[in-house]
């Protein structure tokens, strides 16, 4: 037993986690190989948030099994097999899978694989919730370059009418501040220069009398270091926020707010708890204070009920707000929560209405790209080959440029030469 293949699926808070899966993988001596076919544990973290996840992931299972060493063990987790029927189901379909756990009690990794080591009983266990006193926050060994991932609460409490992630995350947990702020100043001690902090909704993060921005202020710092976080809802972020955004020395210039669908009748169908206008007042209000503020979302189409009216409603905010980025889906039945019960659109509307989207935002950061040609910004240098450098700005847009004497984690002054679609080229000054 000496080398291990994680494989993640989903978002950033199972990137982060399966980080700590191998931190509990290493503490037994093991090393990582990026080849299933070397392996003698395999875990797959997976996610369940739309139905083609869950179907990549069967797919991967049967590549798995055909590429793997026959006495290697195979681990599924995560938020698909947290669903119980999943679990399920899939042991039934995969009986070359060895250990099946859920979101709750991943950190008991260990103690399940000496389990199976020692008896060879398979394993399918999935908690409701986290059991008192076992709730372990083990180390992570770190994957992510020059940033650092940290959590700050799990779960969520927000039940948007099309989401399982409450259902597989559990209601929402905030970690001790002091933990997090320990946490942060040892990882900029070690040399991060990124930190990012994870939660499905940061802006109802709550210890005592400390609320979100409080935490932010608690992690200013002379060091050198950018300061990010995700995900933000729109109904819970504050106008104060911003006003710490443009006094911060920290802070990146960027914000990710999904706003799901520009319709007001659809948005409390989803039950988001905002209007479009309310969304354009707290846009405006961090133009106002951090007028280079990078912006993206997330929106979906095609939700249960969705008129042209209600999609054009869509094109239209989009049209108005003009985001840097914007990650676009088709909405996904998801059984068990309350959008799946809805009447639901064919499949042809769902499209055709994807694509003019798609079509809409691809102009939009073409346009912002094309803008920012002759502008200077500060890169943080995330990889560089030969003399390559490549890198994130303040506002989140990627930059590559050509330095000999850069390295990673620099932060260096570029000017943007060109741009090509939302890419953009520059060079140090
Ligand atoms: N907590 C975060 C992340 C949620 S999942 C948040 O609230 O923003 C990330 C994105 O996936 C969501 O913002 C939403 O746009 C999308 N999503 C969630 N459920 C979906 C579904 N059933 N079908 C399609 N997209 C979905
Ligand atoms: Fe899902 Fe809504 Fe919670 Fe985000 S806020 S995780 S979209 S229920
Ligand atoms: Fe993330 Fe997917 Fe779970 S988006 S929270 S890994 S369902």
């Amino acid at each position: 037993m000496d080398k291990y293949c994680i494989q993640t699926y989903g978002c950033q808070m199972n990137v982060h986690e399966s980080e700590k899966i191998a931190g509990v993988l290493q503490a037994r001596g093991m090393t990582a190989c990026a080849d299933v076919a070397d392996a003698d544990v395999i875990v797959l973290n997976t996610c369940c948030v739309r139905e083609t996840a869950e179907t990549k992931i069967y797919g991967h299972l049967g590549r798995i099994k055909s590429a793997k060493k026959r006495d290697a063990v195979l681990i599924v987790c995560g938020c698909m097999t947290q669903r119980s029927e999943v679990a399920q189901s899939l042991v039934k379909r995969c009986p070359f899978v060895d250990i099946v756990l859920g979101t709750f009690n991943q950190s008991l990794i260990g103690d399940y694989l000496d389990r199976f080591i020692h008896t060879g009983v398979k394993t399918v266990d999935i908690w409701r919730s986290e059991k008192d006193g076992e709730l372990r926050d083990t180390p992570p060994a770190r994957t992510s370059g020059i940033n650092a991932w940290v959590n700050i609460m799990y779960g969520c409490n927000n039940f948007c009418t099309y989401c399982i992630v409450p259902y597989v995350r559990g209601r929402e947990r905030c970690r001790p501040i002091d933990d997090i702020i320990s946490d942060v100043d040892g990882l900029i001690s070690s040399g991060y220069k990124q930190i990012t902090l994870l939660g499905q909704n940061v802006n109802s993060y709550k210890w005592q009398d400390k609320k979100f921005v409080d935490l932010l202020k608690m992690l200013e710092s002379d060091k050198k270091y950018r300061l990010k976080f995700m995900t933000s809802h729109p109904k819970d972020i504050s106008i104060e926020l911003a006003d710490l955004f443009a006094r911060s020395n920290n802070l990146a210039h960027s914000l990710h707010l999904p706003v799901q669908s520009g319709s007001d009748r659809i948005l409390r169908e989803m039950n988001r708890h905002y209007t479009r206008d309310e969304y354009f007042r707290k846009i405006d209000a961090f133009r106002a204070a951090v007028p280079d503020i990078g912006l993206s979302s997330d929106i979906m189409v095609g939700f249960p009920t969705e008129t042209e009216d209600d999609f054009m409603q869509t094109l239209d905010l989009v049209d108005r707000v003009k985001y840097n980025n914007l990650f676009m889906f088709i909405y996904s039945r998801r059984s068990g929560t309350p959008a799946d019960k809805m009447p639901q659109l064919d499949y042809k509307t769902k499209q055709e209405r994807i694509d003019r989207l798609i079509k809409r935002q691809f102009e939009i950061s073409k346009a912002i790209a094309g803008d920012s040609v002759g502008k200077t910004c500060e890169v943080l240098v995330a990889e560089k080959t030969g003399s390559k450098c490549y890198g994130k700005a303040q506002n989140d847009a990627a930059v590559t440029f050509d330095n000999e004497t850069a390295t990673v984690g620099d932060f260096v002054q570029v000017k943007i030469t060109s741009a090509v679609n939302a890419n953009l080229k520059g060079e140090a000054i």
